[in-house]
């Protein structure tokens, strides 16, 4: 057991073996994804200097509640990120992106950080893929990034995802949408939750969001009476490009995000299998974020995939990917022997390992059937012919091999 001021910190997990597998595979899935649709790697440092993430909204959860923020030795103000977007958006105007051909495709995969309440699906450190397209204002850009998404969603597994889509507006039409809806809220305000009076002060928009002020939201005016011009060709423009290539989406008049920073397109992905409010990705068009950190405003538009959530969503049908491995055995004796064999196998490029507990044959038998496809037999009469007896633990079948082949024979079985 461990002492208990050792256990790891609440709403944190560890990703073992098989798990750790299934993260892999699906990392390798969705980065295939990300580069068939011309996306490129990045990273960024997991803390940034606080007032990076100040972008993401004053009034948000993440910055008010969540925020891993401390001071260092040196005197630092610093902040573990909660997001990637406002770390991309700094380092594509710290690197100079956009002197680079535009658009510029990326994406990252990482840890993120949010003293939430832990509750099922919801962690202090979770992990996203992410991507983020900038330089193009167009609804091509936003349509792309939906259809990687949901390309991505489909790629590991999940069947029929359906986006749920909608615009917030931009600054020309958003401002009066907000009165029209604080106007209405402020008429009910009585019926309203602790939660909603906060909101309807701070960040009004977000009243959509509740989870317990349903009936009230259900009447409330919709954002699409109120898109300027420009917003409404947007929104439909997006709408046909993504439904034209055949991929669901709906639009959802009540859908509005947790970050400030988002223009026009937003969207997000649930499933039923979590609870509502549980997203599995979500993103949108944020044209002013460059724009707000002090640099030109750059338009540009992504989204963040949460990869516990995806993965728990998907386990069934995700298999955890085998490892073609050759476990060399051997007879008492031959401890090292076997071990210079699976060095040399290892070497040349297979996937080996011999027993480094000095067990018997049979109980390295056992091993090797839990962890391999083939195993080899070091020692005895065989080995002292110039043998090795090589049983493919799949069929049950053996053969011997000469003992200089049987890196030719393993390779001839499909073991490399
Ligand atoms: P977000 O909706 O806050 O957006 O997070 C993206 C995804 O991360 C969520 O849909 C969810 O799957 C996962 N996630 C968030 N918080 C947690 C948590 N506490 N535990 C487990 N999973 C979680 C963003 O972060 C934006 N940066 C996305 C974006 C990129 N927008 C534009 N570009």
């Amino acid at each position: 057991m461990i002492q208990p001021e050792l256990q790891r910190p609440r709403g944190t997990r560890d990703i073992l073996p098989p798990e750790s597998w299934r993260v892999e595979k699906f990392r390798e899935i969705v980065f295939a994804m990300a580069t068939r649709y011309g996306f490129e790697p990045m990273e960024t440092p997991i803390f940034e200097r606080s007032p990076v993430f100040l972008r993401v909204g004053e009034a948000t959860d993440i910055v008010q509640h969540e925020r891993y923020r401390f001071t260092d030795a040196g005197g630092d103000d610093l902040t573990l990120r909660p997001e990637g977007t406002a770390a991309v958006a700094r380092a594509y105007i710290e690197n100079g992106l956009s002197m680079a051909p535009q658009p510029v495709r990326l994406f990252y995969w990482g840890p993120m950080f949010r003293r939430e309440n832990p509750q099922a699906e919801r962690y202090r450190q979770h992990t996203q893929f992410g991507v983020e397209l900038y330089g193009s204002p167009g609804p091509p850009a936003d349509a792309e990034v939906i259809a990687l998404a949901t390309a991505a969603v489909e790629a590991v597994g999940l069947r029929g995802p359906v986006v749920r889509v909608n615009s917030i507006g931009c600054d020309v039409c958003r401002p009066a949408y907000r009165d029209a809806l604080v106007h209405y809220y402020r008429g009910r305000q009585a019926e309203l939750c602790a939660d909603c009076h906060a909101r309807l002060d701070k960040n009004p928009l977000r009243l959509l969001d509740c989870k317990v002020d349903v009936a009230i939201r259900a009447q409330a005016p919709d954002l699409a009476e109120f898109w300027c011009d420009a917003c409404r060709a947007h929104y439909q423009a997006v709408e046909a490009l993504v439904v034209g290539a055949g991929r669901d989406i709906r639009r959802d008049p009540h859908l509005v995000r947790g970050l400030d920073y988002y223009t026009r397109t937003v969207f997000e992905v649930g499933h039923p299998q979590l609870g509502t409010g549980v997203a599995l990705f979500g993103g949108g068009r944020y044209d002013g974020l460059t724009g707000g950190m002090g640099a030109p405003a750059v338009p540009a538009v992504g989204f963040g995939m949460g990869v516990e959530r995806m993965l728990s969503a998907v386990r069934e049908h995700f298999p955890v990917p085998s490892v073609a491995r050759v476990y060399v055995a051997h007879l008492p004796g031959f401890e090292t022997t076997a071990w210079r064999l699976a060095e040399d196998l290892r070497q040349a490029g297979f996937c080996a390992e011999s027993d480094l507990l000095n067990r018997s044959l049979k109980a390295q038998l056992k091993d090797a059937g839990r962890r391999a496809r083939f195993a080899l037999l070091v020692g005895g009469r065989e080995w002292d012919n110039g043998l090795v007896v090589a049983r493919d633990l799949t069929t049950g079948t053996q053969e011997t091999v000469p003992r200089d082949q049987v890196a030719v024979y393993l390779a001839g079985n499909g073991m490399k």
